[in-house]
């Protein structure tokens, strides 16, 4: 089965080609250095270098991997979520391939498509029920999986994504967006100096992160000096045990045989060792799928991978 998806939710303009769940391409062209002067993603500038690209990159994966329209079976895009005009984009052209291909059309969710990525290049499958928490620039979720494809909410943030606490802290501090990738560069040659609150630590599945960003922002105009690596360490570590806290108050509650963590924060080194090292303490048996480092971050073929999964389970 070959499949094209279409991932245009946000600011990265991602096609890829899959072949019976391996990843023939996979091409993401990013927008940070246009995004970066406005310190987050402008939509209507999003959805312009979109429109400019897409059409580059649907060619160059016809190119790399030599399949001629004709072969593919099914076209796989993002429905939802993302920025809205940026959504359409990514749908108009699927559709458009859909109709002259006569092929089906296969609507993704952006936030299932970041679980499913780390299935790609998985020797193992997941056992049932599963965890998966989501950590992205826009989400902080978890869920519940009886089943494939069967997602029950369970707990999720009341403000703040991890990841946009991350981008606001950078920002704060001087430096461009993303955040993500600051503070774990920086944090590499930090020590754990700063003691931030651990944000609703309590027996609730639910998140919150706007309150640490604050904290920071007290501290930051507080200190006339501040040793940006030390924050930068106390803050990463800060989000990786609140993290693990959560996790294991949901594994605890539900029993799961495998915990997945998808989103773009979990490329963040620290964070995977952390949780993995923690889960594995908790029972060595749990099976722990976390995408490889390329497929963390907003990408195709996270969405491929999902629209193979729901062709295949009908
Ligand atoms: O999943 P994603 O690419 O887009 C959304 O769906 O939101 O996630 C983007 C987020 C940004 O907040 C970015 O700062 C963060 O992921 N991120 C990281 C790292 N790389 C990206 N956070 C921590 N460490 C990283 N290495
Ligand atoms: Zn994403």
């Amino acid at each position: 089965m070959i499949i094209l998806a279409i991932e245009t939710s946000c600011d990265e303009t991602s096609i890829a080609i899959l072949k019976n769940q391996k990843v023939l391409s996979n091409i993401t062209v990013s927008q940070i250095l246009e995004q970066q002067k406005y310190g987050g993603v402008v939509p209507s500038l999003a959805a312009k270098l979109h429109l400019e690209t897409i059409q580059k990159v649907l060619k160059k994966v016809f190119s790399e991997t030599k399949i001629k329209p004709t072969e593919i079976d099914y076209i796989a895009y993002t429905e939802e979520p993302g920025l809205v005009i940026c959504l359409q984009i990514g749908k108009a052209i699927a559709e458009t391939l859909s109709l002259y291909l006569n092929k089906p059309l296969i609507p993704c969710n952006h936030l299932m498509g970041h679980i499913y990525a780390s299935l790609i290049d998985s020797q193992k499958d997941w056992h049932f029920p599963a965890l998966a928490l989501i950590i992205s620039g826009g989400h902080t979720q978890i869920y519940k999986l009886e089943k494939h494809l069967e997602f029950t909410l369970l707990g999720q943030t009341l403000d703040d994504a991890v990841g946009e606490c991350l981008d606001k802290t950078a920002i704060l501090l001087g430096y461009l967006y993303p955040g993500g990738p600051v503070i774990e560069k920086l944090a590499l040659n930090g020590k754990k100096k700063y003691f931030f609150t651990l944000p609703k630590n309590d027996n609730s599945l639910d998140f919150s992160f706007s309150g640490l960003k604050s904290e920071i922002a007290r501290l930051v105009a507080k200190e006339e000096k501040i040793a940006v690596s030390n924050l930068a360490y106390s803050l990463q570590s800060t989000i990786a045990e609140i993290l693990k806290i959560k996790l294991k108050n949901t594994w605890e509650k539900t029993n799961a045989q495998t915990i997945i963590i998808g989103g773009g924060v979990i490329a963040n080194n620290f964070l995977r060792n952390y949780l993995v090292a923690s889960i594995k303490k908790w029972d060595n048996k749990i099976n722990i799928h976390i995408p490889n480092q390329e497929y963390c971050t907003d990408n195709a073929a996270m969405i491929g991978i999902l629209a193979d999964y729901k062709v295949r389970l009908g």
